[in-house]
């Protein structure tokens, strides 16, 4: 595992250390403070060689994810054996894999951020974490809190899904229920943080969440045989797999693991009832509008402005990938149509990514030869009370 040579801004490049724990960039000229990429000395590990000792000796704590340690951290990982997930070949669809990330510890791609920023979080001794949060990463950062003897004070919607509260709870995490979306929720942590002694772990308020979802990125190109995909569907709130999963690229071909050729055009998924990043996509704006009123059954994606929205359409453009929005019918239709036809209970944010994909070959944006990997961001399993809703059943 590599030293960490220095955090970098995304936004004005200044570099800071990283030997105390650091939230935001503290250089910024003006605007808002950029989020940080860890960044290492990774020329020890250029070649086909070090590629090769990717996955050797499995077993703990060097399994799942941990299997890109040498990409990661030097820190004692705090696992419940999170990363290494399927990838799904669709049964109907040729060209088409579907990540089914639900396959992770509290069911959720989640664990995999939450994983990193709790191993860190250990690492530096902080002792009290808080996070706002649509859910699913309430659990996560419960469940890793709890393996790492870490208090978690939660901020969640009133109206999350049923599993989400019930977990944290479960794993021992202070939490607390707010009438609003996630943006209030982030409010609520950024004015009590500092009398609460808390260290936040917002979505891109600290750098190691999207170090640990980079590890998708790793995942899916190391499961195509060390090629990239043509397309990846990322169902976006905050985009931290978006970002992280570009990350990953970058470094691969510094390391030059990946054969060479075109990266995958990106495509941010997002639901019509909540789609500022599609906005401001169509509009060639380089930052979203607060999304008034967001309104969707898929939690996940009910974040009216992401942190990162500059990183995310930078991405987008830079892939020549795009956003798309699909309206809330379309995911329950596409999540029963995956169910009944492929045997996979998708999150209605993974439905999302799925009902996108239905859009885009119908309308010859994508061909069936092209091969795209869709992520199923998290289980159907999670979901039971707004899926059962959705589909007018009863409880029984
Ligand atoms: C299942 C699921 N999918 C997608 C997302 C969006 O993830 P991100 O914020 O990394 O864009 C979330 C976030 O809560 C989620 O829980
Ligand atoms: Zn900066």
């Amino acid at each position: 595992m590599p030293a960490i040579a220095y955090l970098e801004c995304s936004r004005c490049h200044a570099r800071l250390s990283a030997d105390t724990p650091q939230t935001l960039c503290t250089q910024c000229p003006e605007g808002p403070a950029g989020a940080l990429y860890v960044r290492y000395d990774l020329s020890p590990l250029i070649g086909s060689a070090a590629k090769d000792v990717v996955g050797e000796r499995p077993g703990t704590p060097w399994s799942g994810m941990w299997r890109y340690r040498a990409v990661l951290p030097d820190a004692a990982p705090v696992s419940l054996g999170e990363g290494w997930t399927p990838m799904l070949r669709s049964k109907r669809h040729p060209g088409l894999w579907l990540k089914e990330e639900g396959a992770n510890p509290t069911g959720s791609f989640k664990a995999r951020g939450l994983a990193l920023a709790v191993t860190m979080a250990r690492h530096y001794g902080l002792r009290k974490l808080a996070v706002p949060s649509a859910g699913n990463a309430a659990g996560a950062l419960a469940a890793y809190a709890a393996a790492a003897g870490i208090e978690a004070h939660i901020f969640m919607p009133r109206d999350v899904p049923l599993a989400n509260y019930v977990e944290a709870h479960a794993y021992g995490a202070h939490v607390t229920l707010v009438d609003g979306v996630i943006s209030d929720c982030a409010r609520i942590v950024g004015e009590r943080k500092q009398a609460e002694g808390w260290f936040d772990i917002s979505t891109l308020k600290e750098p190691f969440r999207v170090e640990g979802k980079k590890t998708m990125g790793y995942e899916l190109v190391e499961q195509l045989g060390w090629e990239y995909p043509d397309a990846v569907f990322y169902p976006t709130g905050g985009g931290v797999g978006l970002i992280g999963m570009w990350k990953a690229f970058d470094e691969l071909e510094q390391l030059g693991w990946v054969k060479p050729g075109k990266r995958p055009r990106m495509f941010a998924i997002q639901s019509s009832g909540c789609a500022p990043v599609v906005e401001a996509f169509d509009q060639g704006a380089v930052a979203s509008q607060m999304w008034r009123n967001p309104e969707t059954a898929a939690s996940g994606l009910r974040v009216p402005k992401a942190y990162g929205d500059y990183i995310i359409l930078d991405i987008l453009k830079a892939s020549g990938g795009m956003a798309v929005a699909v309206s809330d019918q379309d995911i329950f239709a596409s999540l029963r149509d995956w169910a009944a036809s492929e045997g996979v209970f998708l999150s209605p944010e993974g439905a999302a990514a799925t009902a996108a994909y239905t859009q885009l070959r119908d309308a010859g944006e994508l061909k069936a030869s092209d091969r795209v990997v869709l992520f199923n961001t998290g289980s159907g399993l999670k979901y039971t009370d707004v899926i059962a809703s959705a589909l007018g059943l009863q409880p029984p």
